[in-house]
This record gives C-alpha cells, sequence and structure tokens, in this order.
C-alpha cells in the first residue's frame, strides 16, 4: 500500500512546511554529515580527539573555534578556586604534603623559652588544676571519676601522647596504667628508655564513655590543655600513638600507616607517629612497623638498637 493511496498528499504537505520556514526566516535546514578536516582542525583538542576516535558527527562541544595561540589570554598567576559542592567538599584550609621520608624538617621555636624547673611546676599545676575544673564535653563529664592529666619529669626529652584515658587510667588518674600500659613499658623497656624518663599524657584528659573513639569536637575542647602542657614541657620528641594523637598534634587525618616512618614536625619538636599500644595487642603483626619506628627514634636519641 503507497502513501498516496492512503490519502496523505505528502508534496502538498511539503510545501507548506518550505512556505512557513520561509516566512520564518530559515533559509536553508543543517545537514548531519561528518565535519571535514579542516574543521576538526578548528576544534578544541579534547573534541577533535573525539571526533579521531569515535568518526563522531557531534562536532566540538562549545560552538567557538579553538583559540589561537595569539587570541588567548594571558596565563594568570595561581589557578582560580574551584567551587565547593555537597558532592565535592573542599577542606578549609590547604593540606601540607607529607615530609620526605628522610631529610630536614622545619621546626619553630617553642614561644616561652625561659621557664625555670618552678615556673615549669607552677604553670603545669595552674594548668591541671583548669583542667580539674573543664566541663566542657557533657556527655563525658557525667561520667568520668576523675581527670587525668599526665605525669613525667618538668623537662623531658620525649613526650608521649596517647589518645584517652581508659577504665584503668580513669580510675587511677595516671596515663597508661592498664593493658596498653603494660605494652608501652615492654616498648620502651625494649628501647632503652625507662618510664620515669618520659613524659606521657594523652590528647583528652577524661574517659570518652565505653572508651569509644574521641569526636573532633571533644579533641578541640582539649586543645588549649595539651598545647599548653606541650609549650610548658618544650620536648624534642613526641611520639604520638595512634590516629588521635596524631590528628590532634599534627592536624592531619591521614592514616598512621601513612604517617609512619618519618618525622613530623610540632613547633620545636619532632613528631614519630606510630600504631598505638591497643591496636598492636589486636593486630600483634603490625609491632614490627613500631618496632622500626622506635628503632628510628632511638639513632635519634643515639641509643644503640639491640640486634636480635
Ligand atoms: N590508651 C590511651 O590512649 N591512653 C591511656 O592512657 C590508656 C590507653
Amino acid at each position: 500500500m503507497s502513501r498516496e493511496t492512503e490519502g496523505i498528499d505528502w508534496t502538498t504537505i511539503a510545501e507548506q512546511l518550505l512556505g512557513h520556514w520561509k516566512r520564518s526566516g530559515i533559509t536553508h535546514l543543517p545537514i548531519a554529515r561528518h565535519p571535514l578536516p579542516d574543521e576538526i582542525a578548528q576544534w578544541p583538542v579534547a573534541d577533535r580527539n573525539s571526533a579521531d576516535a569515535t568518526g563522531s558527527s557531534k562536532g566540538p562541544s562549545t560552538l567557538q573555534p579553538a583559540p589561537t595561540k595569539q587570541a588567548s589570554p594571558p596565563p594568570k598567576p595561581s589557578s582560580p578556586p574551584v567551587p565547593s559542592s555537597p558532592e565535592n567538599p573542599l577542606p578549609t584550609k590547604p593540606i601540607a604534603p607529607l615530609p620526605p621520608m628522610e631529610g630536614p624538617i622545619t621546626l619553630t621555636p617553642w614561644v616561652n623559652t625561659s621557664l625555670d624547673d618552678n615556673g615549669r611546676a607552677v604553670a603545669l599545676q595552674g594548668l591541671h588544676e583548669e583542667v580539674k575544673a573543664c566541663r566542657k564535653c557533657a556527655d563525658i563529664v557525667c561520667r568520668r571519676m576523675q581527670t587525668v592529666f599526665g605525669i613525667g619529669p618538668l623537662r623531658p626529652k620525649l613526650v608521649m601522647m596517647g589518645e584517652a584515658p581508659g577504665a584503668d587510667e580513669d580510675r587511677a588518674g595516671e596515663p597508661f596504667v592498664g593493658a596498653a600500659g603494660q605494652l608501652l613499658d615492654k616498648i620502651l623497656v625494649a628501647s632503652g628508655l625507662a618510664r620515669n624518663q618520659v613524659y606521657i599524657m594523652n590528647t583528652l584528659k577524661c574517659r570518652p564513655p565505653g572508651n569509644r573513639t574521641p569526636v573532633d569536637a571533644e579533641i578541640e575542647n582539649c586543645r588549649p590543655f595539651f598545647e599548653s602542657q606541650l609549650e610548658i614541657l618544650q620536648p624534642e620528641y613526641i611520639i604520638c600513638w595512634g590516629s588521635i594523637a596524631a590528628r590532634a598534634v599534627l592536624r592531619r587525618n591521614d592514616s598512621v600507616g601513612r604517617l609512619r616512618g618519618r618525622f613530623h614536625a610540632y613547633k620545636n619538636a619532632k613528631v614519630l607517629v606510630t600504631y598505638h599500644p591497643s591496636y598492636l595487642l589486636r593486630t600483634p603483626e603490625a609491632k614490627h612497623q613500631t618496632w622500626d619506628d622506635m628503632k628510628m627514634l632511638m639513632r635519634e636519641l643515639g641509643i644503640t638498637p639491640p640486634t636480635r
């Protein structure tokens, strides 16, 4: 059955359409065809490649011809900021690259280098009283038995920083006295260090309920305390045991695996990050990495690592 026999006069319809287009100012219709080589040469490179690879007749994504070298705007000194979106949140501060595995890091002097032993003792005592009086973390303060400030010499070469007190520490008022503390003591002895030679403290001064991981707001509430404590003690070295201490001191969210094996800087102290003793109790296969980190520190301290 032909179209004419269906009663449709295609010629008349076409003429009517052409007349309508002419009255509307349309003089010719675009025809889908493969672009000519000299047209492709005008396209931006990305579009040119897609036409070459696919033989697509789509044409360039922009109607502008590719700008020639002379027409392109002068290069800007820095790239414009990329707008943030919920799908692509940007960090508020640029993240500094990790320091190299070997080589110098940038240390900055402590603020008050004139404190003698008595000045340090008085400053620590005052800070301790402030910690005891702190009620900032509502979820924690109603459940803690006591605050756990820190313990050690007034002029420690090395400060060890943990995460937060557990149940044993909450009872005793001293950091690292439970199972993790016992492993810590063994690591210290193996490294040629005695517990009373180092200052031991935590990021959080109170036990989070059920030993849960501290949240960022709690770390920030405690920041003035641990930063003042470090400023008074002015150690040459800090060991951050686990990612919470590393995040608090270095302000980085990287895993321990990425941060360990090198020194970082906190003010005038070299910072070593390694696995938390509680993690090592659960994951003994990570112990050899912590042992490598401790040997790196021992070399710095002039202690000969024992041969095993
Ligand atoms: N874990 C810590 O991080 N600190 C302690 O004091 C005890 C366990």
